[in-house]
């Protein structure tokens, strides 16, 4: 760590006060690239907010898709909205500004920091939700709508973002007392913790090993119960004796299956390991991945693979003619 430290400071010997804040080098610093990135980016971004606005306008247009499952579905798409929303548009402003300059102490870099830490753990959070209401309603049937009443379903909402805003709000302060003298430059395209804490000249041990073992906590622990939970539906599930109850089965699980294994898949390949081994290049395309490419793919993985919410999806656009 030292050993890298010096030499980043000697091949960048202007000194930054940490006032001057930040600059963001984005995804490339190729000047042909910054153009079309910038519109791939766009219609991706259009994309993510219109489809996830969607999802939301038709599971509480329609009546039948008032349960847990659904309302749990679009708390997901009303995340990812703020998840894409924090990184997007500044990365776009990056994409055409000369400066890219993104400042600290102004608190633009925190703020950011903050906000996407938060949506993404709730993201989880929701996931691991989605994942105890489907053990409910496949493996206890009978006393599913006992046991996921709207308070239930209410207080679990309310219990992902309180924690994933408690969770931010750490690592938030303790990034805030770090002092930044060296080089100022992230390699990255938006202010995550890894990339800031590299850039740090005082002793971010606490830091690290905060992201370390209460990160790994909060990442790993919805998603080992997501996977217990979906052991025992698929535990049940192999119970059914005929192929069209199984079908139907995996039918509901399969599209939260999928968002499942791409977003942790993703995540816990940038996150869960020690921050000497994070590399910027190969780190900022599995990050854009989960950014913004799955909060965009969400939507359609739930509408295209789900009869209700097609069947919720017609009505609403019949209704309009
Ligand atoms: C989030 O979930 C709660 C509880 O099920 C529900 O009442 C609320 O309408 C949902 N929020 C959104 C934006 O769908």
């Amino acid at each position: 760590r030292e050993l890298r430290r010096t030499h980043t400071h000697d091949m960048e010997t202007k000194n930054y006060s940490s006032d001057s804040g930040f600059i963001l080098l984005g995804l490339s610093s190729s000047p042909q690239l910054q153009k079309p990135l910038f519109a791939i980016f766009l219609i991706m971004y259009l994309v993510t907010v219109m489809g996830n606005l969607l999802i939301i306008l038709v599971i509480h247009s329609d009546s039948r898709l008032h349960t847990p499952m659904y309302f749990f579905l679009s708390n997901l798409s009303f995340t990812d909205i703020c998840f894409t929303t924090v990184i997007v548009p500044k990365m776009l402003a990056n994409l055409l500004s000369e400066t890219k300059a993104i400042s600290f102490v102004g608190c633009l870099c925190l703020t950011q920091m903050y906000f996407f830490v938060t949506c993404a753990i709730t993201d989880s959070f929701l996931l691991a939700a989605m994942a105890i209401d489907r053990y409910m309603a496949i493996c206890n049937p009978l006393h599913y709508t006992m046991t996921m009443s709207p308070q239930r379903c209410l207080l679990l909402v309310m219990a992902s973002w309180v924690l994933s805003h408690l969770h931010s709000l750490t690592h938030t302060i303790l990034m805030a007392r770090l002092t930044f003298c060296g080089p100022n430059v992230i390699h990255h395209f938006f202010c995550d913790i890894q990339p800031l804490l590299t850039l740090s000249c005082s002793d971010t041990s606490v830091n690290e090993l905060l992201a370390f073992t209460e990160g790994s906590f909060v990442i790993m622990s919805p998603f080992i119960l997501i996977i217990v939970s979906y052991v025992f539906i698929t535990r049940a599930v192999l119970r059914v004796p005929s192929g069209r109850g199984r079908y139907k089965v995996f039918s509901t699980c399969g599209s939260h299956l999928t968002v499942v294994a791409l977003f942790y898949g993703t995540a816990i390949s940038v996150y869960i390991r020690p921050s000497s081994t994070y590399s910027v290049t190969k780190d900022s395309v599995v990050t854009v991945i989960y950014t913004v490419v799955i909060p965009m793919l969400n939507p359609f993985i739930y509408s295209l693979r789900n009869k209700d919410m097609k069947r919720a999806l017609r009505k609403l656009t019949r209704r309009k003619e």
